[in-house]
């Protein structure tokens, strides 16, 4: 039940394409990106898909960098540290 209502928010939020779309990613250097939560927090993949959806062409240390703490900075929110999103230590 709890997957129909997410797919049912996903097929109504963005018409289907989130299907595919993972709902955590492990990236490296012990970063968990909550990408579900992403997309509620955007309302859009092309925030950060700009060349459609899928792979990040570049995706990377400086890509993240500048846009995963660039917006985090910019909105106030999320964390900038670097310990709030490489859980190191753990
Ligand atoms: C805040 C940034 C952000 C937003 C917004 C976002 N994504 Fe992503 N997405 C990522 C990152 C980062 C990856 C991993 C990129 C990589 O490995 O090249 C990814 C990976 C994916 C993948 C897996 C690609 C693969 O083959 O491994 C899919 C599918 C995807 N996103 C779909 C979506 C869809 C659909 C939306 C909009 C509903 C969306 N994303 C919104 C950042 C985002
Ligand atoms: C377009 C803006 C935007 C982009 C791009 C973005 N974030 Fe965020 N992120 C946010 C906001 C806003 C929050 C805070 C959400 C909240 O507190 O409700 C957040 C929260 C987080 C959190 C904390 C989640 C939690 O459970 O506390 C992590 C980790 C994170 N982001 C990682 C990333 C990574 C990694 C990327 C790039 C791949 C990224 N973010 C790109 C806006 C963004
Ligand atoms: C908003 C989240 C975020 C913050 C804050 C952040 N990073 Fe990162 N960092 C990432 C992501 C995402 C990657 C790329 C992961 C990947 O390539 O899969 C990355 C990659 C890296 C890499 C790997 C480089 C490589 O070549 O593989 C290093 C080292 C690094 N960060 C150090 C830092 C340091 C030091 C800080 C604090 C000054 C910091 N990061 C702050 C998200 C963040």
């Amino acid at each position: 039940m709890k997957h129909t209502a997410a797919a049912m928010f996903c097929l109504l939020a963005f018409a289907g394409t989130a299907f595919a779309a993972p709902e955590v990613i492990k990236l490296r250097n012990k970063v968990t990106f909550p990408h579900k939560d992403h997309m509620a927090i955007t309302g859009t993949c092309s925030a950060c898909h700009v060349d459609g959806v899928g792979k990040i062409k570049g995706f990377g240390k400086d890509w993240a960098h500048e846009h995963c703490k660039g917006c985090h900075i910019k909105m106030q929110k999320g964390p900038v540290k670097c310990s709030g999103c490489h859980k190191w230590s753990e």
